[in-house]
């Protein structure tokens, strides 16, 4: 069985020189209103926005990617460096490797160091938080002081990757207990596959703070593990079966903000995927393709990608006549197509939410 570490940088590998992702965000089926005469100056356009206690200068954070091997640290390196400069935020990869292994802490460590007063969140795979408890959790959140911590949902990867940990009975509970004993906000957080409106309300309940949704249309952890499967026909197989499985970004954002604060991730790569997603009821987006694509060319190709999407959010705001970012909830979106008919079914009354999404929260 394959190391932690290794596996690692097997995933950046694949990540950087294959074609990983899978086909249909959702975002696609949104469009604006053009507004021709918007009555407000780009220059009034505050992209600023307030997530978990931080205020962010923009809606865009770096999410969770890497670390844990040693040639991952000039990839956190640069991400840290440019949140810092921008005051955004980022999110470290699995701390697994690093806590099984302490020789590989510096990979992780090195984001605080240069990024000392951004928000930055731990991150650990809920198989470990299931089998190991609070004292694994404390460890990460403690190994770069972090503001918050995710625990990752990934079951569609373990599916498919030969060193897959496919246990996930008692799942609630684990959360439930970590949530009530840390002491920074819980971010439960899926990596491709979507989170559903009927487990968000479960998890809600658990007294975690955030969801990030990680819906299809990005990265394909399915698609990913085709490209390790090696000789093992039957896993390469199912890999490509399930490459596009899981819940759509805009559909999963939409489920999930009716009841508590959620990021939208999975496939966001503009500017104006950015607003489509805020639009729709996202409290904040991250990214991470685009980002670990910039960051192995160096901080200042970080900052450049995340100015582009911050740009592009601007001008989105500007044509839409948005000064703030809580008024993106407020124009009206068209709706068509695939996205139309999965809202539909899923009972929204998809006219309303095209007026307005402004609903009735509860956070
Ligand atoms: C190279 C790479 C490594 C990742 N590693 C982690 C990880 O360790 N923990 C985690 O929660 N998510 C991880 N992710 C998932 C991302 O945080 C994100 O949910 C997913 O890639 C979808 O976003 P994207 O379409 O912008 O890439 C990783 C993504 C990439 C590209």
């Amino acid at each position: 069985m394959k190391k932690t570490s290794s596996r690692k940088i097997e995933h950046i590998n694949i990540c950087l020189e294959k074609e990983v992702e899978s086909d249909y965000t959702g975002l696609e089926n949104v469009t604006f209103i053009h507004n021709a005469l918007p009555e407000i100056n780009l220059t009034d356009v505050d992209t600023s926005v307030r997530f978990l206690g931080w205020e962010f200068s923009a809606p865009v954070i770096a999410a969770s990617m890497t670390g844990g091997h040693p040639d991952t640290k000039m990839i956190n390196r640069n991400i840290a460096i440019a949140v810092q400069e921008l005051n955004l935020g980022m999110g470290v990869g699995s701390q697994r490797a690093a806590i099984e292994d302490r020789n590989q802490e510096d990979s992780f460590t090195v984001v605080r160091d240069f990024a000392p007063d951004a928000f930055i969140y731990a991150n650990v795979g809920m198989p470990q938080v299931r089998e190991k408890g609070i004292e694994f959790v404390e460890r990460a959140v403690e190994m770069i002081d972090a503001d918050a911590v995710a625990i990752h949902l990934n079951y569609l990867q373990e599916v498919i990757q030969p060193e897959g940990d496919i246990r996930a009975s008692g799942c609630m509970e684990s959360i439930k207990a970590i949530a009530r004993e840390i002491r920074v906000p819980v971010i439960i957080k899926e990596t491709g596959a979507g989170i559903s409106r009927e487990l968000a309300g479960k998890l809600k309940r658990t007294g975690i703070s955030a969801l990030d949704v990680g819906g299809k249309g990005g990265t394909s952890w399915s698609g990913v593990e085709v490209f390790r499967a090696g000789e093992d026909e039957l896993l390469k197989e199912l890999g490509i079966q399930f490459w596009d499985w899981g819940i759509p970004t805009a559909q999963s954002v939409v489920e999930c903000s009716e009841f508590i604060p959620t990021i939208a991730t999975g496939g966001i790569r503009t500017g104006i995927d950015v607003a489509k997603s805020l639009s729709l009821g996202a409290s904040i987006c991250s990214t991470a393709l685009p980002i670990l694509k910039s960051a192995v060319r160096g901080a200042e190709e970080v900052k450049k990608t995340f100015k582009l999407m911050i740009e592009g959010l601007k001008r989105a705001m500007f044509l839409t006549s948005c000064t703030k970012v809580d008024e993106l909830l407020e124009v009206p979106l068209i709706i068509t197509g695939r996205l139309n008919e999965i809202l539909t079914q899923r009972g929204y009354d998809v006219i309303q939410l095209s007026r307005s999404r402004k609903h009735e929260r509860t956070y």
